[in-house]
């Protein structure tokens, strides 16, 4: 097992659609499993393919006891609409608040290879949702109004200014 880097904004892998998964092999599941563990280091409760970065269309997400693979997820159907506040991995520090739908159900893949469905709704339906949204080359921000989106932009720039645009985990960091 090992950390991945996660990749920060202004990386052009976060705004790259990552393509289908054909096969689910070992290679696969040892990502996802790295996946989880860079997420739970990270604190995080969901992380996406692009945030590696890769662009394989994969994700994993994490919220109280739920954890789920997202390998080609797709949301089949989504209900009711809900407003909160939302950060991201590869935009630490900064929060918006965003309006997600607030029932769905996802359609994806587990590390099985197998097919599932699962109804969601709270900081999980959200969490996946976020999640999808990075697989096509998404971000929080883009759902923010114009006014908010440049106040965060700008913010950012100041604290990133120069800085690289990954940021490295060690086991047991303490950041
Ligand atoms: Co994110």
């Amino acid at each position: 097992m090992s950390l991945f880097d996660i990749h920060l904004l202004g990386a052009p892998v976060l705004r790259t659609r990552s393509r289908e998964i054909a096969d689910v092999d070992d290679t696969l599941r040892r990502t996802i499993d790295d996946m989880f563990e860079t997420m739970d280091a990270a604190e995080g409760v969901g992380l996406a393919s692009n945030q590696i970065g890769q662009t394989d269309r994969v994700a994993v997400v994490g919220v109280d006891d739920t954890r789920l693979v997202l390998i080609n997820p797709t949301i089949a159907h989504a209900e009711g609409s809900t407003r909160a506040e939302e950060g991201c991995l590869s935009i630490p520090e900064l929060f918006g608040e965003v309006t997600r739908a607030e029932h769905i159900t996802l359609h994806a893949i587990n590390a099985d290879g197998e097919a599932y469905e699962h109804a969601a709704e709270g900081l999980l339906a959200r969490a996946i949702q976020h999640e999808i949204d990075h697989l096509d080359g998404i971000l929080f921000i883009d759902h923010l109004s114009i006014l908010k989106r440049q106040m965060l932009l700008a913010r950012w720039r100041k604290e990133y200014k120069g800085k690289e645009l990954i940021r490295r985990f060690r086991p047991a960091s303490t950041e």
